[in-house]
């Protein structure tokens, strides 16, 4: 497989955006998070678009931004929000384009990391709603390219990945 672009989903809380820089340095690829450049270009926090417009609104943002960058870069490590492989057909599309990698880390976990994040707005529905949102997300967080289970330290997360691209001598260039 030709890695070119590379997708990382997950819960929130999983290390999308830790690991993504990370592996972008490492393989000099440039790196986005989506959420971050939607911040940036609308000037607004995640949690200010949702009180605003509400989720839908969101949901059509990303995708949409989605798309714009896409077409933008011809590498790419590209961290995306939780719930963005879950709405529409956004997973069969990003499989189409993408390297897909899914940040496998238990729910407690994630959980206790992102519990008291007021910038992510889905947090304060509680934990129970964050459960079960955890347990429906989940088969399509398992229909990735690639599984890491990702409570490990970020080095040992590269590692990982280095091994699996020589296992199967998948080509970066
Ligand atoms: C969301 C996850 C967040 C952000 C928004 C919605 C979700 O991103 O996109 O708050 O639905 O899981 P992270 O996964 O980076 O926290």
């Amino acid at each position: 497989m030709n890695i070119k672009k590379i997708a990382l989903i997950g819960f929130m809380g999983s290390g999308k955006t830790l690991f993504g820089k990370e592996l972008a340095k490492f393989l000099n690829y440039p790196f986005i998070d989506l959420d971050d450049y939607i911040e940036k270009k609308y000037k607004m926090k995640i949690f200010q678009i949702f009180e605003k417009y509400g989720e839908n609104y969101f949901r059509n943002l990303e995708r949409q931004e989605f798309f714009l960058i896409k077409r933008k870069y011809k590498k790419l490590v590209l961290s995306l929000g939780g719930g963005f492989p879950c709405y529409k057909n956004n997973m069969n599309l990003l499989k189409k384009e993408f390297f897909t990698t899914f940040l496998y880390v238990p729910f407690e976990k994630s959980y206790q990391y992102i519990k008291n994040d007021l910038n992510r707005p889905l947090v304060k529905k509680g934990k129970n709603f964050l459960e079960t949102l955890y347990k429906k997300r989940l088969p399509i967080y398992l229909k990735a390219h690639m599984i890491l289970k990702a409570d490990i330290p970020v080095k040992d997360l590269i590692k990982k990945f280095k091994k699996y691209l020589e296992k199967h001598r998948s080509s970066l260039s």
